[in-house]
């Protein structure tokens, strides 16, 4: 087993450590904010991601460490992970500067041979970079590889997506480095990890024995990782624009995406329609991708379509709630989901709240009820929004119910609750996460993304006039 630095304890750097521990490897997480070291090392677990307590607890102390002297845990380490933020720029180039940072301190760390690893998000230019400043920092004939090991994390189920991905790619350029890596990744690679009678279960998706390595180049791994992001990202965007037209020709985008999804080269994921991406990747590998391909000659005008596809589709949802509601100002809506999707905290680029800001500035009232994001939001949401303890009490007299985040409890209301609870029955829905047929029978004018609205003429009887 090896003993592995993680350097960033975010979203992904403390998954990955917890992973990396989980996985049989001596971790040490190091991070220079002193109040997230004290919430790790008092036991607290500072995101929101489905087996990360569990993993902590049992390892903490034991398998994982935390620290804020990097120097230390670079001279203590083999392999070093730097999985440190990578924010856009103003301009939507990825801010590299903390990677810079990091590179330089681990040079001067150096007491022996270590392979350096960019597990975060980096353009792929990055890791000749890495390889320049730690030679210029280093000690004259400091021996060291850089890596490239993108993260394929999903927020939310970002524990299960290390231990059982899909793939793991390492761009290495030397054998020895190379080798390394295949040692980090053995128990998954090899299967041994996947025997242990206490291991994270297996998801439902995961049919495979063992993982799957793909060795590349280091130029390749880091394009691979933008490429898949910006990919995923397009087939969003495609799925919006298709749903647009299904609005306009009376079609249902749910049954559409079962249409094309079954057919095994486009696949059912990422087809969803609603109020679009956001999250701290996709909007960034999405412009940094761009960026990247701009500075070496190519004009990847596609994703300029995906990006204002994206964007359009919170001002289209925005006019479709005028269209059901006729005014905004001095509403009271209720607005279940804050978070940039079901199953995280995270509110970064979160639709979610680009919708609320909206409606707020247009003289909305806003009750708002999230599961895990609501402590985060209060940080950034001014006033004009109240906050409540869960569904009912935010739908209670609101003038409509507005649902944007993809919670699946969101998806699992008590229909005739609802009714009662609304002063009128309205629901607009960014993440169509109910059938036409159900608020039918619930007696609710129900507004979705890439269907016709469902309008109850009458409360008493539920005689439905789908709008013309
Ligand atoms: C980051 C990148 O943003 C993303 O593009 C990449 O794919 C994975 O790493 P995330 O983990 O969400 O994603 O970043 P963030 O939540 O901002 O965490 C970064 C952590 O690094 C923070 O805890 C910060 O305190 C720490 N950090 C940052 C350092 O320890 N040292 C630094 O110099 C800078
Ligand atoms: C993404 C990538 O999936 C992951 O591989 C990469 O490592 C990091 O970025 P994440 O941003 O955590 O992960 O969430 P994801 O589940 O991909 O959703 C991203 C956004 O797309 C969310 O706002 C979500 O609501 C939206 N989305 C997703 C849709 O609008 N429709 C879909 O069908 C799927």
């Amino acid at each position: 087993m090896a003993s592995i630095a993680v350097v960033g304890s975010g979203y992904v750097g403390l998954v990955a450590a917890a992973c990396l521990a989980e996985i049989g490897h001596q971790v040490i997480c190091v991070d220079n904010d002193p109040a997230k070291l004290a919430t790790l090392q008092v036991g607290e677990t500072p995101i929101h991601e489905e087996y990360l307590p569990q993993l902590l607890a049992k390892h903490r102390n034991r398998k994982l460490s935390f620290s804020g002297d990097l120097p230390k845990a670079v001279q203590q380490s083999d392999v070093i992970f730097i999985a440190v933020g990578t924010p856009p720029t103003a301009s939507g180039d990825a801010d590299l500067s903390y990677v810079e940072s990091v590179a330089r301190e681990i040079a001067g760390s150096m007491n022996a041979y270590k392979v350096i690893v960019e597990k975060s998000t980096v353009p792929v230019y990055t890791n000749e970079w890495v390889r320049r400043v730690m030679t210029l920092n280093g000690e004259p004939g400091c021996d060291f590889d850089v890596v490239s090991n993108p993260e394929f994390l999903r927020e939310g189920t970002a524990v299960t997506d290390f231990l059982y991905p899909d793939r793991i790619v390492v761009g290495a350029n030397t054998e020895r480095a190379a080798q390394t890596m295949r040692e980090v990744y053995g128990p998954l690679v090899d299967g041994e990890y996947y025997q242990k009678t206490d291991a994270v279960p297996r998801p439902e998706c995961w049919r495979a024995s063992n993982a799957r390595l793909i060795e590349t180049s280091a130029k390749s791994a880091e394009l691979i990782k933008h490429a898949s992001n910006a990919f995923l990202a397009l087939k969003i965007s495609f799925a919006n624009a298709v749903a647009n037209i299904c609005e306009a020709v009376g079609a249902d985008m749910e049954e559409v995406r079962q249409g094309i999804g079954s057919d095994n080269r486009i696949g059912p994921g990422f087809l969803r329609a609603g109020i679009g991406y956001g999250g701290s990747c996709f909007p960034k590998d999405v412009s940094a991708f761009k960026s990247v391909a701009r500075e070496y000659g190519y004009e990847f005008g596609l994703l300029d379509e995906v990006h204002r596809i994206n964007e359009d589709q919170r001002k289209r949802f925005i006019r479709k709630i005028r269209s059901a509601l006729w005014t905004i100002k001095g509403k009271r809506l209720a607005v279940l989901g804050l978070a940039f999707k079901g199953g995280t905290d995270d509110i970064r680029e979160s639709p979610a709240l680009a919708t609320i800001q909206q409606l707020i500035s247009e003289g909305a009232q806003v009750r708002a009820f999230d599961p895990a994001a609501m402590d985060r939001a209060r940080q950034v949401l001014q006033d004009g929004v109240s906050y409540c303890a869960n569904e009912a009490e935010c739908i209670r007299d609101a003038d409509a119910l507005l649902i944007l985040t993809d919670w699946e409890q969101f998806g699992a209301l008590d229909l005739s609750e609802v009714k009662r609870g609304l002063r009128y029955p309205i629901v607009i829905d960014g993440r169509n996460l109910y059938s036409p047929a159900a608020m039918q029978k619930a007696g609710l004018n129900y507004y979705s993304v890439g269907r016709a609205p469902v309008l109850v003429t009458n409360t008493e009887n539920v005689k439905v006039q789908v709008a013309q």
